[in-house]
């Protein structure tokens, strides 16, 4: 396929000298995609890791900035939807249009440090950014947290899904990119590349865990969410995620039904259905829709094989045993 077609950050077309250098003393591997080198215990296609690097040396945090993170296929887009909408309802509510969500996809209003905004330069224009200011990220939490010396200053929101439905997603939006049929022959080296603990932001297990050690220590800057819950009870967390954020909904919002507007607004079938999700890329050249999908817990059923899924919860119980953490 067309290298130009690609999304952006999987590409090798704009990295530094500087980065030239550094990557030659880094682990790599190939996948059929193209080159990842580990950097800090992730795998980054090389345009990613230039924004990684940018990102930790120019970022300067501040105290109000809220940061949505995630491992990619987890809920990104759905966190980001619930936390504009969250933060917008003193100027916007669900019901108005214009609204942002409305105008715009989640990913152009909350867009990624390393993907986007820090793609290019270590000193991007961030004065478009009103207080507080939203960003998102892949990065694990430890190489997140690298700007901010010893302390975390702003919120960070992470969200986890199932490993299994996670590899199901990234299959079909692999596919979508690639401009390939929906194929067995993708998702098996996908799975393969998962299990041996390599690929694009992995392994995801380290990630998952950088974020839950980081929420157990630091309760107070960083929230962990996960999928599954969102959608089992969803107006609970919702609340606990507008807490968190320090914008809880008053007893009058309650009362009016704010919470389900707010999901309302924010579900896969609404934002889904506008024209601004039906068209249009974000800036590093996916299609809005490809964001979009089922959105099911427990979909990886009707794709893995058996064997498929034993293996990956054999991982997962061997990597979170001691950490409290189950799926
Ligand atoms: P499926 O492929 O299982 O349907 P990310 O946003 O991190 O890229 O994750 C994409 C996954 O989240 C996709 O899962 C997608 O359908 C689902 N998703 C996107 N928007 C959603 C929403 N508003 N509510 C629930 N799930 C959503």
């Amino acid at each position: 396929m067309d290298k130009t077609e690609l999304p952006t950050n999987v590409g090798e077309d704009s990295i530094s000298e500087e980065t030239k250098t550094l990557i030659f003393s880094l682990p790599s591997y190939k996948d059929s995609i193209g080159k990842l080198y580990n950097y800090q215990g992730c795998w980054y296609y090389p345009n990613t890791l230039e924004g990684v690097l940018n990102f930790q040396r120019g970022f300067k945090p501040q105290g109000t900035d809220i940061i949505l993170a995630s491992f990619p296929k987890s809920g990104t887009t759905w966190l980001k939807a619930l936390t504009v909408a969250l933060l917008e309802r003193s100027k916007n509510r669900p019901s108005d249009d214009p609204h942002p969500l409305k105008t715009d996809n989640p990913h152009g209003l909350v867009p990624f440090l390393e993907i986007m905004l820090y793609s290019k330069s270590s000193t991007p224009d961030l004065t478009r950014f009103s207080s507080p200011r939203m960003f998102s990220t892949h990065m694990p939490f430890h190489t997140l947290q690298a700007p901010f010396k010893e302390d975390t200053p702003c919120k960070i929101v992470y969200v986890c899904r199932d490993v299994k439905d996670v590899l199901v997603s990234h299959w079909y939006f692999k596919c979508i990119y690639l401009n390939k049929e929906i194929d067995k022959s993708v998702l098996e080296p996908m799975f393969e590349s998962l299990c041996r603990e390599v690929g694009y932001f992995g392994p995801i297990w380290e990630h998952v865990l950088s974020y839950w050690r980081g929420s157990l220590e630091d309760p107070k800057h960083v929230l962990f969410l996960r999928y599954e819950e969102l959608k089992a009870e969803p107006v609970v967390q919702v609340k606990r995620l507008a807490e968190f954020l320090g914008c809880p909904f008053t007893e009058e919002e309650e009362v009016s039904g704010s919470v389900d507007k707010i999901l309302e607004l924010c579900s896969l079938r609404n934002l889904s259905g506008l024209e601004v999700n039906k068209t249009g890329k974000t800036s590093n050249n996916l299609q809005h829709h490809s964001f979009f999908r089922k959105g099911e817990v427990g979909d990886s059923k009707n794709h893995l094989t058996a064997e498929m899924e034993n293996k990956i919860d054999m991982i997962t119980e061997e990597k979170f045993k001691g950490t409290g953490l189950k799926f």
